[in-house]
């Protein structure tokens, strides 16, 4: 039996620009998805994911396709994690030389699903790192990275960026500009808050809402450069420790966001609120719609707020997690 672990991400900037061609830096959080792995001799795959969802499953799969002894209608999100278990137990069987290898394969996660926190990007590199182990194959975190990106990139139909993978995989506050993908050196502590509205936006839906508008108007193609432009200052104002500067850029980020139609009631909600509570600066992370804002703030007060903010479900403190996908 072999167990890893991949942390989840914010995005402390660059979300949705980084789909074209600018740079992004998303930042490791100490929030984990676990990923226990079985071989079985049978060569088929059984993957329970108690907390995966609110409903959690069980479902085992093999050349016939799945059966699905405990989910009666699967709902969008069990397909796709489905989807993104499937795909990382191909890699890990690629990369052992070890086709046929079967698993029963148990999934635990802190990370909300969907909600810009890089639940998929996370159980994907743990069950690659797991299963390659349980073969006895070791990876190093940048082939684990690019793997995953493969299987997000299946996934999502070619619409993913190396972001999350790389963040997930490596650990850290990551830069990430097409295939370049590094590791920042010399971060700060950076003090995130999270909040949580209990939702999760449909990140294809918003991806194609952002191409359009940038075909249709040439100050929203615009925006999305300003956005890169604006995550060049930010990666100087890291370089520096610079957390003032670095809310004050978090903020103008979320308002070009906002232009470009990504943001959601509940998240301006949790923003406002997050600074009124006396964050630096406050902003969505992810694919927007709903989901999760991400603050910083040395202080108890952008928390606090958060747990008085109707619609926001959960508000939790969520450190820079300095390292990636580890065996645990
Ligand atoms: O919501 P998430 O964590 O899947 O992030 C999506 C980020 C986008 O830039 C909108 C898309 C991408 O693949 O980079």
């Amino acid at each position: 039996m072999t167990t890893s672990s991949a942390p989840g991400k914010v995005y402390l900037f660059g979300e949705h620009a980084v789909v074209y061609g600018e740079p992004a830096v998303p930042c490791a959080i100490e929030r984990r998805a676990s990923v226990t792995v079985e071989e079985r001799d049978d060569g088929r795959l059984s993957v329970e994911a108690a907390d995966l969802t609110l409903d959690g499953f069980t479902v085992t799969w093999g050349a016939d396709g799945p059966d699905r002894p405990d989910v009666d209608v699967p709902t969008p999100l069990v397909e796709a994690a489905m989807g993104y278990v499937d795909g990382a137990i191909e890699q890990a069987r690629d990369a052992a030389d070890r086709p046929d290898a079967g698993f029963d394969v148990t999934v635990s996660s802190e990370i909300p699903l969907g909600a810009g926190l890089g639940s998929s990007a996370a159980v994907v590199c743990a069950a690659i790192d797991a299963a390659t182990r349980e073969l006895g194959v070791s990876l190093p975190a940048e082939e684990v990275a690019d793997r995953a990106y493969r299987v997000e990139h299946e996934v999502q139909d070619g619409q993913a960026s190396r972001a999350d993978t790389f963040c997930c995989a490596v650990g850290g506050a990551v830069r990430v500009q097409g295939d370049d993908t590094r590791r920042i050196a010399d971060v700060p502590t950076l003090p995130f808050v999270v909040g949580y509205d209990g939702g999760a936006g449909d990140t294809g839906e918003l991806v194609a809402g952002v191409r359009a508008l940038r075909e249709e108007y040439g100050f929203a193609a615009d925006t999305v450069s300003a956005i890169g432009d604006l995550v060049r200052e930010g990666e100087a104002a890291l370089r520096a420790g610079d957390l003032e500067e670095l809310g004050r850029l978090m903020d103008f980020d979320h308002g070009l966001l906002s232009a470009l139609g990504v943001s959601s009631r509940s998240l301006d909600t949790m923003v406002w609120a997050a600074r009124e509570g006396g964050a630096l600066g406050a902003k969505l992370t992810g694919a927007g719609g709903g989901g999760c804002i991400v603050a910083l703030d040395e202080t108890d007060g952008a928390k606090t707020a958060l747990d008085y903010t109707p619609g926001c479900e959960e508000a939790f403190r969520a450190e820079l997690d300095t390292e990636g996908v580890r065996a645990e």
